[in-house]
């Protein structure tokens, strides 16, 4: 494993050494310490933030602040891993000035060390823009879900010989544009492998099979905190669900039965400072309780 800081070269060290990679997304201070605790290689701040934290019906709605607001958070918790800002919807589409600005904002505001940006040749422009700004991006290709209307729902991208060439092909021009690495999405394992044989660059898969230099998944999914519906591609390795949802029935429980608090979780005031306020007796049939 990696003992030092992880960097973006570290990264790319370790697809040198065949070492698979590890990522995981998170977004406040005690989730990101505990990936960061674990060993976890790489923690994304992803837009994900917008289903999984925020309530949102999907990530289109995810502001700048709010992705600032959780990078801080991490950032703040985080010693080792690699703390990666995902550029949310419209926060770089419009403008190389926009891209430039925002991805800025990350490392300047919220402390991340890179960014990453959805989408293949028809963002080339702006992940080169931002690389030429010292900012390391990381691509993401497949399902991208900021293009959900585009794509007409969340649905595997790469299925025929000819979509998996366009993205074979993007693969390597975001390379050429310089990111450092590459998230690849619910595409076929077998595209996936081949553009991990073909890349200079650590690929990072998440619904992309086996033969990818790395692996990521969403923390909630992993954990078991987000519900019955999850992608085939997710391993639940907990149900805190249940774990969580017997801790707030027992609290409910035993307030209601009058068994918490007990005294064990109570503060006591000394007997001299109880019968200055009550008086002697009372004080003394009190402490006698
Ligand atoms: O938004 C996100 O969480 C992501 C990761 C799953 C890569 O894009």
């Amino acid at each position: 494993m990696q003992k030092n800081k992880v960097t973006t070269t570290a990264l790319r060290e370790m697809k040198a050494r065949g070492e698979r990679i590890t990522m995981l997304t998170a977004y406040d201070y005690p989730s990101a310490r505990m990936v960061d605790d674990a060993g976890i290689d790489a923690i994304m701040v992803g837009d994900s933030l917008g289903n999984v934290i925020l309530g949102y019906k999907n990530t289109l709605a995810v502001t700048m602040e709010e992705m600032l607001h959780h990078t801080k958070a991490v950032a703040r918790a985080t010693k080792r891993a690699l703390v990666i800002g995902d550029m949310p919807f419209m926060s770089y589409q419009a403008s190389v000035e926009d891209a430039v600005r925002n991805a800025g904002r990350f490392l300047k505001e919220g402390h991340a060390e890179a960014v990453k940006v959805e989408g293949g040749r028809s963002v080339l422009n702006k992940i080169e823009a931002i690389v030429g700004a010292g900012i390391p991006v990381m691509g993401h290709l497949g399902l991208t879900p900021q293009w959900i209307h585009q794509f007409g729902g969340y649905k595997v991208q790469g299925k025929t010989g000819a979509a998996a060439k366009l993205i074979l092909e993007d693969s390597k021009l975001l390379e050429q544009a310089g990111v450092f690495s590459l998230v690849l999405e619910c595409v076929p394992w077998q595209l996936a492998k081949l553009i991990t044989e073909r890349a200079n660059v650590p690929t990072i898969g998440i619904g992309a099979g086996p033969y990818c230099d790395g692996q990521v998944l969403v923390l909630h999914d992993l954990l078991g905190l987000s519900g019955e519906h999850i992608p085939k591609f997710v391993k639940r390795y907990a149900r805190l669900d249940g774990i969580m949802a017997k801790a707030l029935s027992d609290f409910k429980e035993e307030v209601r039965g009058e068994k918490f608090p007990s005294l064990e979780h109570s503060y006591e005031m000394p007997n001299e400072e109880l019968k200055k306020l009550v008086g002697h007796s009372k004080a003394r049939k009190r402490s006698a309780r």
